[in-house]
């Protein structure tokens, strides 16, 4: 019986310096715990679209108009937009919610802006925002902002969205898909 008693301390001590030598769980393998897609549609107005634009030009530096982009990529212009979400990639499909905030083009030698916007769901699907904000070097191929907030559905959301430009027609419509990675949910 002794050596039985021993047999099952020594599992026992093995059992506890397993539990307390397991790694702590790696940042980079996290997995979040809701994921999302989405597209939005920017149409911005460019002296001619009034009906159809989402968007308008309401800063512009001295040497520029709020009518067209300005050159040197554009820098100074401050855009604030409405946009559709749609789940795919056609900007006729039903709206989902709005995405709603702002860009500000603030690099002259490349295109790169800065965004600070909500997606404010009111649907059956979705009831709620989900609060968005970071720098946007558009010319790469997928840009990572932060999900700073939420409301309602998405109560404190806190995690990754990942941007991709799905279209671009000149200077008047671009295409975002949006893939996002909450890593905290409520
Ligand atoms: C609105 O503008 C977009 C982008 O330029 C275009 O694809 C779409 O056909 C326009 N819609 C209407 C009704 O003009
Ligand atoms: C705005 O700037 C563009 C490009 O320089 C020019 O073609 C256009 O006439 C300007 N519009 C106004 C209203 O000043
Ligand atoms: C959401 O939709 C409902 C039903 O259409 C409407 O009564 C309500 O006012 C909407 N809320 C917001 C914040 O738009």
């Amino acid at each position: 019986m002794e050596a039985k008693r021993f047999i099952s301390t020594i599992f026992f001590l093995f059992l506890l310096s397993k539990s307390y030598s397991l790694p702590h769980p790696k940042k980079g393998a996290r997995i979040p715990c809701k994921r999302l897609a989405f597209y939005f549609h920017d149409i911005i107005y460019n002296g001619n679209n009034a009906k159809n634009a989402t968007s308008a030009i309401v800063g512009a530096p001295a040497w520029a108009n709020k009518t067209i982009l300005a050159g040197q990529s554009h820098f100074g212009d401050m855009v604030v937009f409405d946009d559709p979400i749609t789940l795919d990639n056609n900007l006729h499909s039903k709206p989902v919610g709005r995405a709603q905030g702002i860009y500000i083009y603030d690099k002259k030698e490349i295109f790169t802006a800065w965004l600070a916007f909500s997606f404010v769901f009111n649907s059956t699907e979705h009831k709620g925002s989900i609060n968005f904000a970071g720098a946007d070097p558009l010319m790469s191929k997928t840009r990572d902002i932060s999900v700073i907030g939420g409301t309602g559905d998405f109560l404190m959301a806190r995690g990754v969205a990942t941007l991709m430009t799905d279209a671009f027609e000149g200077e008047v419509y671009f295409r975002l898909r949006v893939d996002i990675k909450l890593y905290e949910c409520w």
